[in-house]
């Protein structure tokens, strides 16, 4: 079969992201020319990033409407004429809603060659963008120090959740933030957190002042929003608090008003903190094999929500603002080992 199925972006979603916001086509097979690759995709990882990207220039341009959704994900090289990568090649960066890349390699999101015997969820999730995320943030953004109160927002997500077991890892006392008692269990009994607050049927302001009668020293915010400013409020003196994402602002129309609370960083001589893991590519590889050793010495628990089937797209990134992802989400759209479509 000659086709590579593709989704596009039909309209920029307004407010909530919908599943009619997308368009299916298909179309040949391009054919690799000069200094190109054609990659078969297996695995689209999704993204909150990826709404913005829909929406409006961040921190890279929109997508144009009729794009190829943008996505990252992995797929191997089936034809190459390209001297950097080869027919076989594993590889990951920004492949698309779509069964075939062609590509020169380059671009927004450029592909990087894995290892052959790579486990491609855990290097698109927990020993990817989202665990490098993690360390970055957590360990430069926050400066975090053993011994320290920290909190994690989204804490059983692909980001928050191993950005809470370095804190562990780090001798730290921590509690995290998730929507409902499934996610909540998980970040207490096998994640190892000391305490789960879950922000859905509990008061997170008073639960926190409970939890930190000490305060906060680090707070590591993925949700923005009544949580953040609820963290705010419990800050220590000198609190950190590392702004990696705020979905709970992504899905709506007018940006919500900023956080009442953040006058309580005058007094406790606190500071709030951006980063996108982009600035830290360079050193991905310094937190790549702390993360792998820390997975291989089953310190550090991952999950993967592995859905399947391109044709699911839409509705799998649904899931991340539902909450209805355990851990990274994933979706599988062929078979790694034959290439066939799930
Ligand atoms: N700065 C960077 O470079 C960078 C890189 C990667 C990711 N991020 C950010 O990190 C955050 C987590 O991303 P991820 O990829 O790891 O996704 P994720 O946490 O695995 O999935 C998203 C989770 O967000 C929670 N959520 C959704 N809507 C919410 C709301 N209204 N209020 C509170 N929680 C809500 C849900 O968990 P519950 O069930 O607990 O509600 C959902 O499972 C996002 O904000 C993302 O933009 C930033």
């Amino acid at each position: 079969m000659n086709v590579n199925r593709q989704w596009r972006l039909a309209r920029r979603p307004k407010g909530a992201v919908q599943e009619t916001d997308f368009a299916w086509t298909e179309d040949p097979i391009p054919s690799v020319g000069e200094g190109q690759l054609l990659v078969r995709n297996l695995y689209l990882s999704l993204d909150p990033t990826q709404r913005g990207w829909m929406a409006r220039d961040t921190y890279v341009p929109a997508m144009e409407v009729g794009d190829v959704v943008r996505s990252f994900g992995a797929g191997r090289v089936v034809e190459s004429r390209h001297p950097g990568f080869a027919a076989g090649d594993l590889v990951e960066g920004g492949v698309g809603w779509q069964d075939y890349l062609l590509t020169d390699g380059g671009g927004l999101l450029p592909l990087s060659k894995l290892p052959p015997d790579s486990d491609i969820p855990l290097a698109l999730g927990v020993l990817g963008l989202n665990g490098v995320t993690a360390y970055f943030g957590l360990l430069e953004v926050g400066r975090l120090k053993p011994g320290e109160t920290v909190v994690v927002s989204g804490a059983a997500g692909a980001t928050g959740s191993v950005a809470g077991q370095i804190a562990k890892i780090h001798g730290c006392r921590v509690v995290g933030i998730a929507g409902g008692p499934e996610k909540c269990a998980w970040l207490t009994s096998v994640a190892g957190l000391d305490a789960a607050i879950d922000y859905k049927g509990e008061r997170v302001d008073r639960r926190l002042r409970a939890l930190c009668p000490e305060g906060i020293d680090v707070f590591f915010d993925n949700v923005g929003g009544e949580i953040l400013d609820a963290a705010l409020a419990s800050l220590a003196r000198q609190g950190r608090v590392v702004l990696c994402g705020a979905i709970s602002a992504y899905n709506e129309k007018v940006p919500p008003p900023g956080p009442r609370n953040y006058v309580s960083l005058i007094p406790r001589r606190g500071r709030m903190e951006g980063f996108i893991v982009l600035d830290y590519q360079e050193r991905a590889g310094e937190a790549v094999a702390a993360l792998s050793r820390w997975v291989r010495e089953g310190k550090l628990k991952h999950q993967e929500d592995v859905q399947e089937g391109l044709e699911n797209a839409p509705r799998t990134l649904l899931r991340l603002f539902e909450g209805r992802n355990l851990g990274k989400q994933l979706l599988k759209i062929a078979d790694p080992r034959t290439d066939d479509p799930e």
